[in-house]
């Protein structure tokens, strides 16, 4: 694709947005983020609110480097999962060594963990497991970019599969308790949706003890307004998880035993099953060992059945559970879709599910800038349009789903999310998230994951 980075068209009639680039310039933009937030070890998730690698970012950067410089997106890989546990936990955050953000790796104190990485810095909880989706990915934008390119990423999808499997190995044995079969996170931030409000009534049983140390948030100070983030009393809860994390010696059987948060995840065991079956492709191809295979068959087989068991007998939306409590969590967010994302759910529920996300109350809402599902439904009671994980739409989420029903054969549905992702983004601010309604960028702008999904849609294949 040539590209300019200048280029701007008109204002389509009722776009509330000054600014619309071209799709050529909207990939140079792209493309420029990506490399302004090189600092030459990591590609950080954003420039300033941001300053480390985070586990989930970091695979769909390593999508949108690929459309740039394969080697570049391997590295990034790599990089993160130099930082995996001894036990096989990818974490949630690779630090580097700019001390803006918080909480940084001293609050996390992850430096003793008896699991934890030697030579490198890191949080001491996972995020989603989407990176055999990016690996997977970065294959197949690799093979179609040269013979060099692809002896490079077949070399690295060999080499980096039995981390992968040890990843997933890793969430099955400590992160599968009780009998829902959903993958257990101890952390909202865990979930990637950090205040979303799947995890209001969990966290309403997370009490700050009066051992909480101070702390002085930074993140507040970098949005322009406070607002877009979650709230200090949000803040103290999340603290206070990492205390108790602390305190176990991050000890996974122990978090998990006696952490306050506990919750059957539904979205993450979705993306689980997909990369389950990712993991098996490559494996295949590669001829990874066949006991590994039929475990991650089985895993798959397992994560399917909990996210088609959690659907709601009346709405047929996918639902999380409190462990703690055994209750279902009946929110009804992006996160109630799973079931589109990984299948397995019986037909009838499946269609009542794609007609809810074309309906008004989802995509269909005749106010929304673009028709991709915000992270709430905009008619649900305590919909925000701007806080963070409570209403905004988030263009990763939209390239998941995107990815998600292109594999399932859903092609026109796959095209439309696409479409509707470069509406929401054509800005080209690439921002962390966007206000539904106006298309305003929130959070930070220049997110890195933002410009990696918008330069795999543009490249297209
Ligand atoms: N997303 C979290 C934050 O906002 C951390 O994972 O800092």
């Amino acid at each position: 694709m040539t590209v300019d980075a200048t280029r701007t068209t008109e204002s389509s009639p009722g776009d509330r947005r000054p600014v619309r680039f071209t799709e050529p310039a909207l990939a140079a933009r792209a493309a420029r983020v990506l490399r302004d937030n090189d600092t030459g070890a990591v590609i950080t998730a954003a420039p300033r609110l941001y300053p480390h690698m985070w586990s989930w970012d970091a695979a769909f950067i390593s999508i949108g480097l690929a459309r740039l410089d394969v080697q570049r997106a391997i590295a990034e890989l790599d990089t993160l999962f130099a930082a995996q546990w001894r036990n096989g936990m990818v974490p949630h955050i690779v630090f580097t060594d700019d001390d803006a953000y918080f909480p940084g790796p001293d609050r996390w104190g992850t430096d003793t963990a008896p699991d934890g990485p030697r030579n490198v810095r890191t949080s001491g909880i996972c995020q989603p497991p989407v990176h055999a989706i990016a690996v997977r990915r970065v294959l197949d934008i690799a093979r179609r970019s040269g013979p060099n390119d692809r002896l490079d990423a077949e070399r690295f999808a060999r080499r980096i599969w039995a981390k992968l499997y040890a990843w997933h190995r890793w969430l099955v044995e400590y992160r599968t308790p009780g009998s829902s079969g959903l993958i257990a996170i101890v952390h909202g931030w865990e979930s990637g949706m950090d205040n979303s409000p799947r995890w209001d009534v969990p966290y309403d049983a997370v009490h700050p003890g009066a051992a909480l140390p101070p702390y002085v948030r930074k993140d507040v100070r970098l949005v322009g307004d406070p607002g877009e983030r979650p709230t200090d009393r949000e803040y103290d809860r999340y603290l206070w998880l990492i205390e108790e994390m602390r305190r176990a010696g991050y000890d996974q059987r122990k978090i998990v035993s006696g952490s306050s948060f506990l919750v059957g995840d539904v979205f993450i065991t979705a993306l689980f099953a997909m990369s389950c079956d990712v993991l098996i492709e490559l494996g295949e191809e590669f001829g990874q060992e066949p006991e590994q295979l039929a475990d991650l068959a089985d895993w798959a087989a397992k994560a399917r059945a909990a996210v088609a068991g959690s659907c709601h007998s009346v709405s047929g939306m996918a639902r999380d559970r409190d462990l703690r409590t055994g209750r279902w969590l009946d929110t009804q967010t992006i996160a109630g879709f799973s079931p589109l994302l990984c299948g397995g759910a019986p037909d009838d529920v499946q269609l009542r599910l794609l007609s809810l996300l074309d309906s008004d109350r989802w995509c269909g809402h005749p106010d929304l800038l673009a028709p991709v599902p915000p992270s709430v439904s905009p008619m649900r009671p305590g919909f925000n349009p701007r806080q963070y994980w409570r209403g905004p739409q988030w263009p990763v989420v939209v390239w998941l789903f995107s990815w998600a029903f292109e594999r399932r054969g859903w092609h026109e549905r796959a095209r439309k999310l696409r479409d509707g992702g470069i509406r929401l983004t054509e800005d080209g601010s690439f921002g962390e998230y966007y206000e539904p309604f106006t298309g305003e960028p929130l959070g930070s702008t220049d997110q890195s994951w933002t410009a990696a999904v918008v330069l795999d849609w543009l490249c297209g294949f």
